[in-house]
């Protein structure tokens, strides 16, 4: 059961394998008590994060996407959490474009032996996702629209 009050909802957590999956990882061994709203999927690195499995997430019902990779200069693959940042700052702006609220959204950066900051993340994260409550069904087309109005901004120099 979750420990935030209320119905549990349905959020998605993409991890680096290495720093964030073993944060959460981390947590659990240490017993940190955490809302079990979160599903998680591990992946290489957040460089992998392409904004569409985000928007994908959205339309096939969660209420809330959480990113998580190691931090700024830790990402085993050298630049892969900068070009994630990236993206997912595009992401957040075109959001509000889709009708979603941009809080149920969040990105950030925790390592594998942050067991306590993960369980803050999680919980603050998930608290602020049941504050919005469930999300609403999403409209395809204009999600497809949105999509591609990300693409051409996202390709843009110095997006
Ligand atoms: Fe963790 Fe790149 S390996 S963000």
């Amino acid at each position: 059961m979750s420990g935030v009050v209320g119905r549990e909802l349905r959020i998605i957590g993409f991890l680096c394998n290495w720093c964030s999956y073993g944060g959460a990882d981390s947590a659990g061994v240490g017993r940190f008590t955490q809302p079990t709203d979160l599903r998680i999927l591990r992946m290489p690195c957040t460089g992998r994060m392409d904004p569409l499995f985000a928007l994908k997430a959205f339309l096939g019902g969660a209420d809330g996407v959480l990113v998580s990779g190691c931090h700024p200069n830790d990402c085993h693959y050298a630049e892969g959490n900068f070009f994630a940042r990236r993206r997912l700052e595009v992401l957040s702006r075109f959001l509000p474009v889709l009708g979603i609220d941009p809080k149920r959204f969040h990105y950030t950066w925790v390592s594998a032996s942050e067991g306590a900051r993960w369980q803050m993340v999680v919980t603050k994260f998930t608290e602020q996702v049941h504050e919005l409550g469930p999300i609403r069904k999403l409209d395809p087309e204009l999600a497809i629209c949105a999509i591609k109005a990300m693409d051409q901004a996202a390709a843009q120099p110095g997006a």
